[in-house]
C-alpha cells in the first residue's frame, strides 16, 4: 500500500490531543477574561436590579400605607375598631401585599391579616423614632422561613403626636426570582459567546498555524529527498511564516545538494579495489542506496538502558550476542535506522517522542527505534516461540523444542507490532529492509503487505535444519509463508541454504530453482544464498598502550605469568558445549597429570535467557561441574578453571584473548560463532591456537584451527594438548592464515555482499 495522499486534515485529526492542548493554552486566557468580564457585569446588573426592585417596592408600600393610614386614622381617633379587621383584609388583597397590621398608640396590634397572626407588636418609641427619621420605616426580615418587606407608617393626630401605626407587609421572593432569571440569561449568553469565540480561535489557529506548518514539514521532507522540485508556495508571501519557510527552503536545498555530493563522492572513491573498511562500506551504501538508507530489524537492541543499583542511575549497556556485535559496526558505517525491542528497564527514558534515539550514545551514527512489547508478548514471542521453539529446533543439541499455541499467538502479535514500527520508519521511495533472525519469520510478509515496493532481506543467524526436523514445528506452513515474502534469505553456510531449499521444496507448494538458488512461489521469487558473517576487526599490528596495561593487570591479578592459559567466551547457552569443554579439561588433567598446576582455563559465561528453565538449570549445572573439577585438582592457590559468570564488554574481553595461549570454541551446533573470529583478530602477536568445533559455521573458513568434535572427549582432550604443545612456528603460520581470512572477509564485506544482492534484486 502506498502512502495515502495527505490533505493535512488527517494530520490535524491524528494530532488532535497535542493540538488541542496547544489551542487550549492559547484560548483559555482569552476565555477567562471574557468570562470574568461577564461575571462582573452580571454582578453589577443584579445589584442594580435588586436596588431598582427595592425602590419600587418602597414606593408602592409607602403609597399603600398612606391609603391605609387615612382609614386607620379615622378608626383610631374615633376609637371605633369594628371595621379594622375588614380594612386589613381589604388591603391585604391588593397586589402582592401579603398582610397589613394596624397598631394602637402603644404598638399593640389592633388588627392583623390572619397569615401574620404571629407578627411581633412594636413599641411606641419605634414609631417616634421613625417620625424623627432615626429609624427606617421599612425593614427586611424573616417571617416563617420567607423573606418579607415591612413598611411602617405612624398614624398621627392633629398635633402630630403618634396615635398608632399601620404596617404593610410584602413578599420579596419575586425580587430574587427576577435576579435569578437575569443570571440565567447572562449564563446562556456567556456560553454561546464562549462557544463562538472558541470555534473562531480554533479555526484561526488551524488556518494560520497548524496547516501551514504541516504543509511546510511535508514539503521539507519531500524536497530534501528530491521527491519534488517545486518551491514552497508560502515563501513569497512575506510575514513570519514566509520568513520561516524561506529559511527552511534554504536548509532543504543545502541538504539535498549535500546528499547528492556525498553519493557522487562515494561512487568516485569506490573505484579503488581495497579491503572492506567502515569508510568503504559507507561509500558503497551511499552509492547503492542513495539517500534511502537501510532499515534493519532485530529483536535484540544494540544499546540498552538499564538501572544500575550501585551507581544509582541508568547506564547504557551493549548486550552480549553475536548479532548485535556484528551489526553495530555495519550501521555505524552506513547509517540508517535499527528497529529493535526496547528491553532495558530504563529504555523509555531515553527515546524521543517517536521512540527514537541517536546511537552510539555521544557519537550518534544511526537511529535506534525502540519497539515496546507487553510482558506477555515478550514471554510468548521471545522466551517461548523463538527461544524454546525455533532455537532448539534449528540447533542439533538434542534439546526438545516446545511449541505452545499461546506462544505462537504472542509471536504473531509481536511480529505485527514490529511490522507497524518498521513501516513507520520506511522512506517514501526505495525502501530496503534488512530483517535479522528467527524472531521475525512473519515480518517479511507483513511488511510486504503494506509496502510491496520494499526490498526485504532476512538473515538467519542460526543453522537451518533438514525438512523432517523443521516439519516438527506445528506452524511451519505460516513460518515458511512469512519467510518466502522475502526477496532474499541469507544463511552463514551453504548447507543451511540447501536445507532451506529442501524444506521449501518438501513442505510448501513452490518451485525450487537449483540453478539460481531460489524459491518461486505464486508470483514471487526468493533467493537463498550463503553470506558468512564476520567481525569488524581490521589489520592491527599490536595493542594500544592502554590495552597493554589492562593485559598486564589481568595477568598479574590472576597469577598467570608462568601458566599455560586457555580461554572460552560465550553466553551460557546449551548450544555452546561448555559442559563438554569442562569434561575435556577434567579428562586432560587426569590423563596428563604433568599439566596440573600449569594450566589455567579462563571461562567467561554471560548469563542469557535465564527465565527459560533449560538456561536457568544450565547455569547451576555449569557452576557445579566447574566446582567439582576445581575441587578435584586444586593445589595451593592453583585451580584449573577460573569462571566469570557475568557479562563483559568487548574492551574488557580483549585482555582475556590476549593472555590466552589457546581459545576453545566447542559449540555443539552454531550458525557461525564470532568468538572464534574475535580471538583470531585479537592475537596480534600470532601467539595463540584456536580449538574450534567442526559443528560451528566458522570451521568452514578457519581451516587452520584445530577442529574438534566436542562430544568426543578423548579427541577434544588431545586437541587441547596439541594446542599447548604446538611449535611457535606452526602457531604463527596457522594464526597468520586465519588472520588473513578474518581481515579480508570482515563484516563490511559481508554487509556489502548482502546490499549488492538486495539492490540487484530490486523490482523496477
Ligand atoms: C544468537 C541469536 C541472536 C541473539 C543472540 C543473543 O546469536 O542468533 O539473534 O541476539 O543469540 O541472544 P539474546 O536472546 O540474548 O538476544
Amino acid at each position: 500500500m502506498h502512502p495515502v495522499p495527505d490533505t493535512g486534515y488527517q494530520y490535524v485529526a491524528g494530532k488532535c490531543s497535542a493540538e488541542m492542548r496547544r489551542i487550549l493554552l492559547f484560548i483559555l486566557p482569552i476565555l477567562s477574561v471574557i468570562t470574568l468580564a461577564f461575571v462582573l457585569f452580571g454582578v453589577f446588573q443584579a445589584h442594580a436590579e435588586e436596588r431598582r426592585q427595592e425602590d419600587e417596592l418602597r414606593r408602592k408600600a409607602k403609597s399603600v400605607a398612606e391609603s391605609l393610614e387615612v382609614s386607620a386614622r379615622y378608626m383610631i381617633t374615633n376609637k371605633d375598631m369594628s371595621g379594622a379587621s375588614e380594612l386589613a383584609e381589604r388591603f391585604q388583597q391588593r397586589e402582592r401585599i401579603q398582610g397589613c397590621v394596624i397598631y394602637d398608640v402603644n404598638g399593640v396590634i389592633l388588627a392583623v391579616t390572619p397569615r401574620f397572626a404571629g407578627w411581633p407588636a412594636q413599641s411606641k418609641g419605634h414609631f417616634e423614632e421613625i417620625i424623627a427619621g432615626r429609624s427606617h420605616p421599612d425593614l427586611l426580615e424573616k417571617y416563617e422561613n420567607s423573606q418579607v418587606y415591612a413598611y411602617t407608617l405612624p398614624v398621627l393626630d392633629e398635633d402630630k403626636r403618634v396615635n398608632g401605626a399601620v404596617e404593610v407587609i410584602y413578599d420579596t421572593s419575586y425580587i430574587l426570582t427576577t435576579v435569578g432569571e437575569m443570571w440565567k440569561h447572562v449564563a446562556v449568553f456567556l456560553s454561546i459567546l464562549v462557544l463562538c469565540v472558541t470555534l473562531m480561535l480554533v479555526l484561526l489557529q488551524r488556518q494560520l498555524f497548524s496547516l501551514p506548518v504541516y504543509r511546510l514539514t511535508k514539503w521539507f521532507q519531500a524536497f530534501q529527498k528530491g521527491e519534488t522540485d517545486e518551491p514552497h508556495p508560502v515563501v513569497t508571501d512575506g510575514g513570519v511564516l514566509g520568513k520561516l519557510a524561506s529559511e527552511v527552503e534554504q536548509v532543504a536545498l543545502n541538504l539535498r545538494i549535500a546528499r547528492k555530493i556525498v553519493v557522487q563522492e562515494a561512487v568516485a572513491r569506490l573505484s579503488q579495489d581495497e579491503l572492506w573498511t567502515e569508510e568503504r562500506l559507507r561509500d558503497y551504501v551511499r552509492a547503492k542506496l542513495g539517500a534511502s538508507g537501510l532499515v534493519l530489524v532485530s529483536n535484540r537492541e544494540p544499546y540498552m538502558h538499564v538501572y544500575n543499583e550501585t551507581m544509582g542511575k541508568a547506564e547504557c549497556l551493549r548486550p552480549a550476542g553475536g548479532v548485535v556485535r556484528a551489526l553495530d559496526p555495519v550501521l555505524r558505517a552506513c547509517g540508517g535506522t535499527w528497529v529493535a525491542h526496547g528491553s532495558g528497564n530504563m529504555d523509555r527514558k531515553f527515546v524521543n517522542s517517536k521512540d527514537r534515539l541517536g546511537v552510539p550514545p555521544g557519537d550518534n551514527h544511526y537511529i535506534l527505534r525502540r519497539v515496546w512489547l507487553t510482558k506477555q508478548q515478550e514471554q510468548g514471542y521471545y522466551y517461548g516461540f523463538a527461544n524454546e521453539g525455533l532455537w532448539p529446533l534449528c540447533h542439533h543439541t538434542h534439546t526438545r523444542p516446545v511449541f505452545r499455541a499461546s506462544d505462537w499467538e504472542a509471536y504473531k502479535a509481536a511480529n505485527e507490532v514490529f511490522a507497524q514500527a518498521v513501516v513507520e520508519e520506511l522512506p517514501a521511495t526505495d525502501p530496503y529492509v534488512f530483517v535479522q533472525d528467527y524472531h521475525f519469520t512473519l515480518l517479511p510478509r507483513l511488511i510486504k503487505r503494506q509496502r510491496p515496493d520494499a526490498t526485504v532481506a532476512l538473515f538467519w543467524h542460526i543453522p537451518w535444519p533438514n525438512p523432517e526436523m523443521f516439519a516438527i514445528c506445528p506452524f511451519y506452513a505460516e513460518v515458511l509463508d512469512g519467510m518466502l515474502a522475502c526477496d532474499l534469505i541469507g544463511f552463514h553456510v551453504q548447507s543451511s541454504c540447501n536445507n532451506f531449499l529442501d524444506t521449501a521444496n518438501r513442505l510448501v507448494e513452490c518451485r525450487v530453482d537449483t540453478e539460481r538458488f531460489s524459491v518461486i512461489r505464486r508470483n514471487s521469487e526468493t533467493f537463498v544464498k550463503p553470506f558468512p558473517i564476520s567481525i569488524n576487526e581490521v589489520a592491527r599490528d599490536g595493542y594500544t598502550a592502554a590495552e597493554e596495561g589492562r593485559i598486564a593487570a589481568l595477568r598479574e591479578e590472576l597469577g598467570l605469568a608462568d601458566k599455560i592459559v586457555g580461554v572460552g567466551v560465550e553466553r551460557v547457552d546449551y548450544t555452546k558445549g561448555i559442559k563438554e569443554r569442562v569434561y575435556a579439561i577434567d579428562r586432560l588433567l587426569e590423563k596428563y597429570p604433568q599439566y596440573r598446576g600449569r594450566l589455567v582455563f579462563l571461562q567467561i559465561g554471560a548469563p542469557s535467557r535465564t527465565h527459560i528453565k533449560s538456561y536457568h538449570d544450565l547455569l547451576s549445572e555449569i557452576d557445579e561441574l566447574i566446582g567439582q573439577v576445581n575441587w578435584k585438582y586444586a593445589d595451593g592457590d592453583w585451580k584449573p578453571i577460573i569462571y566469570f559468570n557475568r557479562h563483559f564488554s568487548a574492551p574488557d574481553v580483549l585482555p582475556f584473548y590476549a593472555v590466552a595461549d589457546f581459545c576453545i570454541v566447542s559449540s555443539l551446533h552454531d550458525g557461525m560463532n564470532l568468538v572464534s573470529k574475535e580471538y583470531v583478530a585479537a592475537k596480534h602477536d600470532l601467539n595463540g591456537v584456536l580449538i574450534l568445533s567442526r559443528f560451528a559455521g566458522a570451521s568452514r573458513e578457519l581451516g587452520d584451527a584445530i577442529q574438534i568434535n566436542p562430544y568426543a572427549t578423548e579427541e577434544f582432550t588431545d586437541a587441547i594438548v596439541q594446542a599447548m604443545e604446538m611449535s611457535e612456528d606452526e602457531k604463527h603460520r596457522r594464526m597468520q592464515n586465519m588472520r588473513v581470512v578474518v581481515r579480508e572477509n570482515n563484516v563490511y564485506r559481508w554487509a556489502s555482499n548482502i546490499i549488492t544482492e538486495m539492490t540487484s534484486l530490486k523490482k523496477e
